[in-house]
């Protein structure tokens, strides 16, 4: 498969993956940009933020609830909003609870889903959408029937306070869709797929140290620590990846950018998102988002923004809808679906109880409604 090329995974024939439950969860601590800028040492504004990446506020967890935490909340909410269990784990994220194992494992456990397979997906921001193609996959051979694919982060525990780049922009959440089998054209049914990575850009976004490369030791520097992105180059290849990707699944659903209900692009800065969408002649009242709210949840943005749109019901279920991602490896991907028709859940991290309670599959009516955020 070339960057150009569709992948193969959903041809014209067969059955496809239906998305049939929705679930988001947000910490509930609250970061503005005055906070942000009140922190002292990156010499910005809420000006300055707004203004260059359209974000106002994001979330961030307290000390003690870990990425597993949001993917539980979110992918209980999820198994609440289909009424239905789960029998295979995705989790894909950037930020594991813990180097070794994956995180994927014990959020099955803690969702009471048994013995199902789990695993997580380490694909940074396009994580979600090539989470969405294998689980795709996974439905149409026939290996697993209601896949639940999870895109959850806590990039407040990799970024550097003091970067200017990434400390404005980033955020933390989760969001999840149990997925089904089901017929090319109903509400949620995935129409086609687009994902592609390019290795020769490792370096743009990376943390250096704690890899076999270059295990963590006293003599790391700060630097090496932390999270970093090369901002201005980044910049221009999320638009083009974004861009040329969105294309081609396009074409291989026979969709014109004319006739969408909705696009949903990765959440990484307001101004990216309106030149892709712009390039694209996408017209401007089905553009969704959450940026505002919520900055750059990396893995969790497409999921997260997907759930709040769907929570404000703005968009037609059956609509033909886009979805594009970019991120760190570089990797990008997009996805060509029939909006669903699936009432979205929302859960909170922070209580104890409900994470620990085991996952008994809830009627649809038990959820909670979900939290709107335009
Ligand atoms: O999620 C994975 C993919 N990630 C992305 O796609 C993110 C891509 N990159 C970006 O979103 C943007 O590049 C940033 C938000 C990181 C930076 O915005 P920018 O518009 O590219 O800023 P810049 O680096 O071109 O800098 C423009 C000006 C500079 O000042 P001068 O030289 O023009 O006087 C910077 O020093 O803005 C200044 N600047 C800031 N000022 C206040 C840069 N960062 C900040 C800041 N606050 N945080």
């Amino acid at each position: 498969m070339t960057s150009q090329e569709p992948t193969a995974v959903i041809t014209s024939q067969g059955p496809t993956a239906v998305i049939n439950g929705i679930g988001s969860c947000l910490p509930p601590w609250i970061l503005s940009n005055e906070d942000v800028a009140r922190r002292g040492g990156l010499e910005t504004t809420d000006e300055w933020i707004r203004t260059r990446t359209g974000i106002a506020r994001r979330r961030q967890v307290h000390a003690g609830t870990s990425t597993g935490d949001l993917a539980v909340a979110a992918g209980r909410a999820a198994l609440a909003s289909a009424g239905a269990s789960a029998d295979l784990v995705i989790v894909a994220t950037t930020t594991p609870d813990r180097r070794c194992p994956a995180t994927a494992p014990e959020v099955a456990h803690r969702l009471g889903l048994g013995t199902v397979p789990a695993f997580d997906l380490a694909a940074v921001c396009s994580g979600f959408l090539y989470g969405l193609t294998v689980a795709t996959a996974l439905i149409r051979s026939g290996d697993c029937t209601r896949p639940l694919v999870i895109g959850a982060e806590t990039y407040s525990t990799i970024v550097d306070p003091l970067d200017r780049d990434t400390a404005v922009i980033f955020g933390d959440g989760a969001g999840a869709v149990l997925l089904r089998a089901g017929e090319r054209g109903e509400p949620g049914a995935l129409e086609a797929v687009h994902l592609g990575a390019d290795g020769s850009g490792s370096d743009l976004i990376a943390i250096a140290a704690g890899g076999s490369r270059r295990p963590d030791s006293a003599r790391t520097s700060r630097d090496a620590r932390y999270f970093r992105m090369s901002g201005r180059e980044v910049y221009a290849q999320a638009v083009q990846r974004m861009t040329e990707s969105s294309r081609s699944v396009l074409e291989s659903a026979a969709w014109q950018p004319a006739g969408l209900g909705a696009f949903i692009g990765h959440q990484a800065n307001q101004r990216i998102l309106d030149s892709v969408a712009e390039r694209l002649a996408v017209p401007a009242h089905c553009r969704f988002g959450n940026i505002r709210e919520v900055g750059n949840t990396a893995a969790a943005s497409i999921p997260l923004a997907l759930a709040h749109t769907a929570a404000r019901r703005v968009v037609r279920p059956g609509a033909r809808s886009l979805l594009t991602a970019f991120g760190g490896g570089l990797t990008w991907g997009s996805v060509a679906l029939r909006w669903p028709s699936a009432a979205p859940c929302t859960a909170d991290p922070e209580t104890r109880s409900v994470l620990s309670t085991s996952h008994r599959a809830p009627r649809r009516k038990s959820c909670s409604p979900s939290t709107t955020i335009s």
